[in-house]
């Protein structure tokens, strides 16, 4: 902090260190320092950044000496109070001309409307609330020499709050335009703003319209010297006010009505008179130039005669050098009792190189708010002290009532005096009236006259004769009593106000209500003075009910410029401003107070007990805490609801104990707050690490599904392209199928209509007629076969038709012979096929091989000729035999002797044969037939055969028999095929030849066959030759 931020801890106290420290902040930039909650404002002279947003929410519901001294702590600190503890207040800005009020009242307005609520329907009022002061600026604020904007009219602005805080509208209050001005500027000084706006920012249409020229030369009432001012835009400011007039709720018309006034005054200006005598010998004035009030005439519809008539007949003096004092009175307070926020930005004390009944009236207002000041701050105080229970010592200070007395008194305050000056019948002049004031307040202290009876003053040549001078709070002023009657009677005489009141301008009428004939009063309107001393007087009441938030400014230089700080000049508002007093009284009692609850929350970190929280009374912890701190105790005293701390030292080093502690706690807290950063911190990326891997699972699963999903869309096309393939091979093939199909119906169709109808065709006639004629040949050729009989003796066969048939004709013939051999056979029983099969081996062995088959061919194998079975006689034989009987006959045997044959029964079995007497029956022989060597036989038609055995068999003893059988093929016959199929025998050699030997019991004889005629009939003949030849002689066939 640069320097001491309030004035209250200043060390030492005097004005010089006072004002030393207001330097040292000035020239750092700080232009704001406290006295308590008094705000010390020095105007920088230029724009500092330190009333940016930013700043304000800085300021935003922060305690007072929290944060560096600013304007905008002040006006929280009232907001605050006024929204949560329903208190209204009132923001007194006071300061000289040009010390900064009105930006001051400016600033604060802007910090409410920055912080109280938002919303459509406030905002409006907000802005309406702050474009209310270009308005006003431009029509009550002029350049003078102290201040290039000065407010030439007191403002006072009740901002309206709901419950809420949130603004509702505003009243504002206007006191007591300086009008003069209007008419005379003094040297360096200019008209109102509004005339050099409208002249230099409206278009060339409007000025047309209004009948103005934009050269400011032409106009009396704009001075010229210092029509243009350094660093003000009248262009750019008529756009401003325009804007703002449309935002705070003016119709279009009622601006043009408004700016056509404007025009009219500057007409007004411009109308001369000259003085004419009349015949009854008194003065008339007469307009000279009757252009320009022709052209006012038109502007604001009056009848140019009337008011010719109203200027020519009652008015005197040449220039309407008036002066209302009249007070536009507040506006009706709305009924339903709202949270008030006063903002008051009065013109300042002001010292002029002559100064007149403004000034005068100007000044008084400063004297009253002085006063207010001081009576406020000292009563608070006092009040406080009481109402806390400490003891109280009466500090001296300068009581300026007694100058607010010497203007106001009733009786002979010098309002009072002016006043009956004016209602005095009789000669009245300025003069009268300074004779009356040098008469009754001479002996006042504070009233300074050259015809005083005091003689104090007769050698005074800086107080001229027609001058009365005052000793403010803030200075003396001379003052000129030229001009003081007439502005305090402020009349405008009857006819004028009638005049202005026949205008068609509406605004007109309604300015000059007392014009209305049917309003006429013939009443003396109450003096300026009067009434400005009872607005005074009510606008102090007003601030009275409202807790109160000083910001005194000051001026820290007469050049208007920045950095240039002048001591004298400072030191001279801080002693009028009494500001060191007020420190003085501020710090008298005690220097310090502060509630126990902000007080021990401010310092509970210097003593453990109270540090974190002190769950007690705070009372009882601020007294626990300033023993912790061994604080002396006549440093400090307990009042109800707050400590008091005498002197600002305790408080420092409390502070800077404070301060030691605090960067401990910086540290401590700054480590919480890292760890809780970094937790957070932490915490948030591991939140966004779950999102983000969510995200990313989800992306990544919804990739992998798209790839399965297309993976499978690719197998199932596959599949559905293999399955349509199949299905597609399948009806392919089925198609071809009936096409086949088809086509084979269609040629078979086609071959069954071309065989249909082929017959009819010629073509076919040769191959049908050959066809035809080969059948008809087969048909033939096959009914001539018909002829041939079933027989297989049948060798009969027609004989071939055709050579062509030679192959299939004799192929045929033997295909019918074997079929019909085979039908032959077919027809055979068991026993017939053995028969056969036994005709058949005979054939085998003999055919062509003894004369003798031919004959046996035709005679059927009868086996058993003697019907042994059944013929009684040989009974005794057929018992005898183990075995069926294959073959039985009668055969001879031959005798070797003589050669004679001699009968015997021959029987044959599977196994032996026997040879039994013919009589008896009885067995001679019976040879087994595995000793049967062989059979030998003739090759001549004859009936011998030999029987030859084994040599060394049992039966071979005997030996072997030679016999004759007239049925010799079928025993020979049988007797091989005995041996054919018995398979443990070998097969019975048959020898044919006519000559073979036959072993008879001891000697071998030879037998021998010979053809020769026969003697005995057709059988053969057996002879005996010798003992080793036995001849048959065989007939010859
Ligand atoms: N806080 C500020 N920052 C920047 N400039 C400032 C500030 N306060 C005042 N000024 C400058 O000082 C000039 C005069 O201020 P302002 O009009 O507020 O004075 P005033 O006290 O209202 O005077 P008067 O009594 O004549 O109306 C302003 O036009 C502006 O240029
Ligand atoms: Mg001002």
């Amino acid at each position: 902090m640069i320097g001491v931020g309030d004035m209250v801890l200043l060390e030492p106290l005097n004005e010089d260190s006072f004002i030393m420290n207001l330097r040292n902040r000035f020239d750092h930039n700080e232009i704001y320092t406290y006295i308590g909650s008094v705000v010390i404002s020095m105007n920088p002279y230029r724009s500092l950044p330190i009333y940016t947003p930013q700043k304000v929410e800085e300021y935003r519901n922060r305690n007072f000496y929290e944060l560096s001294p600013h304007i905008y702590a002040l006006a929280d600190e009232a907001y605050r109070s006024l929204r949560d503890q329903d208190k209204d207040q009132c923001i007194l800005i006071t300061g000289e001309s040009g010390a900064g009020k009105t930006e001051a009242s400016k600033l604060v307005m802007s910090y409410v409307a920055a912080v109280c609520g938002k919303g459509q329907e406030v905002n409006k009022v907000k802005e309406q609330l702050l474009q209310s002061n270009p308005v006003l600026e431009a029509f009550g604020n002029a350049k003078t020499m102290r201040n290039d904007n000065s407010s030439r009219f007191g403002k006072y602005m009740d901002i309206e709050f709901d419950f809420k805080g949130d603004p509702l509208g505003g009243v504002i209050s206007n006191y007591l335009l300086e009008k003069s001005r209007v008419c005379k500027q003094p040297r360096g000084e200019r008209n109102f703003h509004i005339f050099y706006q409208l002249l230099s920012g409206a278009s060339d249409d409007t000025l047309m319209k209004l009948k103005l020229d934009r050269d400011f030369s032409k106009y009396n009432y704009l001075s010229l010297d210092s029509a243009n001012v350094n660093g003000l835009d009248d262009a750019a400011s008529f756009r401003t006010v325009r804007n703002a007039m449309q935002i705070v709720g003016f119709m279009e018309a009622e601006v043009q009505s408004v700016l056509e006034l404007v025009a009219a005054v500057l007409k007004l200006g411009n109308i001369e008179f000259k003085p004419e005598s009349r015949v009854n010998g008194f003065d008339e004035s007469r307009v000279k130039d009757k252009n320009d009030l022709k052209e006012m005439c038109e502007l604001l519809g009056i009848e140019q005669s009337v008011l010719e008539r109203a200027f020519s007949y009652r008015t005197v003096e040449a220039k309407m050098e008036k002066m209302s004092t009249t007070l536009n009175v507040a506006q009706a307070q709305a009924k339903t009792r709202h949270k008030v926020m006063g903002v008051l930005d009065i013109y300042g004390f002001e010292i002029f190189e002559d100064n007149s009944f403004e000034q005068f009236i100007i000044n008084y207002c400063n004297e009253k708010l002085q006063q207010i000041f001081i009576e406020l701050t000292l009563r608070e105080e006092q009040e406080e002290y009481i109402r806390e229970d400490i003891e109280w010592t009466n500090i001296e200070y300068f009581n300026n009532a007694v100058i607010c007395d010497l203007i106001e008194n009733n009786q002979n305050g010098i309002l009072a005096m002016l006043d009956e000056e004016c209602l005095r019948p009789g000669t009245v002049t300025d003069d009268t009236f300074l004779d009356k004031l040098n008469t009754i307040c001479a002996e006042h202290q504070h009233f300074e006259s050259r015809l005083n009876k005091n003689s104090k003053f007769l050698t005074d040549h800086s107080l001229p004769h027609s001058c009365f001078r005052i000793q403010h709070y803030a200075g003396k002023v001379l003052y000129r009593v030229e001009g003081f009657v007439d502005k305090n009677n402020d009349l405008l005489y009857r006819d004028l106000s009638q005049a202005m009141y026949k205008a068609t301008h509406s605004l007109m009428r309604q300015l000059f209500p007392e014009g209305n004939p049917a309003k006429v009063n013939l009443k003396r309107p109450p003096t300026a003075g009067f009434q400005f001393k009872a607005s005074v007087g009510v606008l102090m009441k007003n601030l009275q009910t409202k807790n109160p938030n000083y910001i005194r400014c000051i001026k820290p230089n007469d050049k208007k410029v920045a950095h240039i700080f002048t001591d004298s000049l400072v030191c001279h508002q801080v002693r009028y401003l009494g500001l060191v007093e007020n420190v003085r009284v501020r710090r008298a009692g005690y220097a310090f107070r502060q509630p126990y609850e902000s007080c021990l929350e401010r310092y509970k970190m210097l003593c453990k007990k109270t540090w974190p929280h002190w769950r007690g009374p705070a009372r009882d912890g601020v007294e626990v805490l300033l023993t912790d701190c061994s604080v002396p105790t006549e440093e400090f005293a307990y009042g109800r609801s707050k400590i008091f701390i005498r002197n600002p030292r305790t408080l420092f080093t409390l502070e800077e104990r404070r301060r030691a502690c605090l960067e401990d706690l910086a540290t401590l807290i700054q480590k919480i707050y890292r760890g809780w950063k970094s937790r957070t911190h932490f915490l948030l990326l591991k939140k966004s690490q779950v999102v983000v891997a969510a995200w990313y699972r989800r992306y990544a699963q919804q990739n992998k599904y798209q790839k399965i999903k297309s993976a499978t869309l690719v197998m199932q096309s596959f599949i559905r392209g293999w399955k349509a393939r199949n299905i597609l091979r399948q009806l392919k093939y089925e198609k071809r199928c009936k096409e086949a199909v088809t086509t084979i119906a269609a040629y078979w169709h086609g071959t069954q209509v071309r065989r249909e109808y082929r017959k009819f065709f010629r073509a076919n006639a040769g191959k049908k007629i050959y066809d035809f004629t080969i059948q008809r040949i087969m048909q033939k050729y096959f009914l001539g076969l018909k002829t041939t009989t079933m027989s297989p003796m049948d060798n009969s066969w027609p004989a071939k038709p055709y050579g062509f048939l030679e192959g299939a004709h004799t192929q045929l013939r033997r295909i019918f012979h074997l079929w019909r051999c085979k039908k032959y056979r077919g027809q055979f029983t068991e026993e017939k096929k053995a028969v056969y099969e036994e005709k058949l081996e005979a054939s085998e062995i003999f055919k062509d091989k003894k004369a003798l088959y031919p004959s046996s061919v035709s005679q059927p194998f009868k086996g058993d000729y003697l019907e042994i079975q059944k013929n009684p006689k040989y009974q005794k034989l057929n018992s005898a035999m183990e075995e069926k009987v294959l073959l039985a006959d009668l055969v001879n045997k031959i005798n070797r002797a003589n050669g004679k044959g001699s009968p015997r029964l021959f029987l044959l079995t599977k196994s032996n044969f026997v040879l039994a007497d013919q009589k008896t029956g009885q067995v001679k022989a019976s040879v087994p037939l595995p000793d049967l060597a062989s059979v030998s036989v003739s090759t001549q038609s004859d009936g011998f055969f030999a029987l030859k055995l084994k040599e060394g068999s049992a039966s071979a003893s005997k030996g072997d028999f030679l016999l004759s059988s007239e049925h010799l093929i079928e025993i020979i016959t049988k007797l091989h095929r005995i041996g054919t199929t018995a398979a443990d025998r070998d097969q019975i050699n048959i020898d044919i030849s006519d000559e073979f030997l036959v072993q008879f019991k001891q000697d071998k004889v030879c037998v021998k066959f010979i053809q020769g005629g026969p003697k005995n009939g057709n059988s053969a003949a057996c002879k005996r030759k010798n003992n080793r030849l036995l001849e048959v002689s065989v007939p010859s066939p």
